[in-house]
């Protein structure tokens, strides 16, 4: 296991962190997963032991039963609080009140307290907003999230499934004020899924910003489980949560390039799958997902996994997003930039 940091703030994670959208299964959650109690301490227990210190949930996963049962799983292994690096959203909605949602100060600085007292601890490594609030001003936002540093209660700041510019205009009112500036993006990335390459990624590089990509399967599709000939095997999340949006045909020509490749390492597709996005210089850290002890296995075992130049290319190739103006005019106009 890899360490890497966590933007500019000399903080080292793992390169796999592990991702708690499985535990508990409640309600809107149930199709991700069932992961009981045992299991979850399961999970940690195994995926501390294998070097990952890194570990992110979200208020809204199973409606809290996520971060207690992350929590408990701490208390009952008895691992160190500073051992670990916890991280944890606000956005979605919680209860039915009309504030029990957004990114307003009211809603993030309760949303960190009912957080920390699932938890069972004092503090959050990272925080992140996890999605856009239309509805409030981002001064408001960057000012909550600055007090709550202040307060001690959260460490570093992050961003999830906000656009290049957002993140940019937020980090840029925070620099203004003197505030704390998001460290960390919490995007979607997958070898099916490569659009925040045209924007996202060469601003997260240009502000040293760490990117956690999730949903590193595309919800299971890229496990190979899935074909052409065998749409559905049952049992399987993708089944029944067609989430996130898969450009299908496209995404079965990336597994069929990725088959003789796996046979090859004799490892599964899925560890191909992560292994891709682990070489790619722009991620921090990739947050795995597993519903069954062996899954977790299989991904954590990515990290062995060193695939050669020739097969970078195969695989870049087949996966490739088509230019998008103004990227195709930026590279045709750089052209004569270059020395010869
Ligand atoms: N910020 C956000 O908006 C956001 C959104 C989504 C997720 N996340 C974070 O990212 C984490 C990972 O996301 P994800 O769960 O969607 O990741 P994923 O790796 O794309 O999907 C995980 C699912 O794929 C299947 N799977 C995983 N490993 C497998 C293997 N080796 N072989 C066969 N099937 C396998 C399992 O479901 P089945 O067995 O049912 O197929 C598993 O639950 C979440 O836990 C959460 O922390 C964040």
């Amino acid at each position: 296991m890899k360490y890497k940091f966590l933007g500019d703030t000399g903080v080292l994670v793992s390169e796999l962190c592990l991702g708690t959208m499985t535990f508990g299964g409640e309600g809107y959650f149930e199709v991700m997963g069932k992961v009981d109690q045992l299991e979850a301490t399961a999970q940690v227990k195994t995926a501390f032991e294998k070097g990952i210190n890194f570990f992110d949930t979200a208020n809204v996963y199973s409606y809290g039963r996520a971060e207690e049962m992350l929590g408990a799983a701490f208390t009952d292994l008895a691992l160190c609080r500073d051992e670990v690096v916890i991280a944890t959203k606000a956005r979605g909605r919680m209860y039915p009140g009309a504030n029990q949602i957004g990114l307003s100060r009211l809603h993030l600085m309760s949303s960190v307290d009912s957080s920390l007292h699932r938890l069972g601890m004092d503090y959050i490594d990272v925080f992140y907003v996890h999605g856009v609030d239309e509805y409030t001003a981002l001064e408001e936002t960057m000012r909550g999230l600055e007090d709550l540093v202040r307060s001690g209660k959260v460490r570093y700041i992050g961003v999830s499934n906000h656009t290049a510019w957002q993140i940019m205009k937020a980090n840029g009112i925070a620099e203004k004020n003197g505030w704390t500036k998001f460290v960390a993006c919490q995007h979607y990335y997958s070898i099916a899924g490569r659009e925040l390459e045209r924007e996202l990624v060469p601003m997260m590089k240009d502000q040293n910003l760490a990117l956690m990509p999730w949903s590193p399967l595309a919800g299971g599709f890229l496990s190979g489980k899935f074909t052409r000939n065998n749409e559905s095997t049952g049992d399987n999340r993708r089944d029944s949560f067609d989430f996130p949006p898969v450009d299908k045909e496209k995404a079965y020509d990336i597994i069929e390039a990725i088959q003789p490749i796996a046979e090859n390492h004799g490892v599964s597709v899925a560890q191909i799958a992560l292994a891709w996005l682990l070489h790619q210089k722009s991620v921090t850290s990739v947050i795995i997902g597993a519903k069954r002890p062996d899954q977790l296995l299989d991904n954590i075992a990515a990290v062995d996994v060193t695939l050669t130049a020739e097969e970078l290319a195969i695989l870049d190739r087949v996966s490739a997003i088509k230019p998008e103006y103004p990227a195709w005019m930026i590279e045709r106009q750089s052209r004569d930039r270059l020395i010869q």
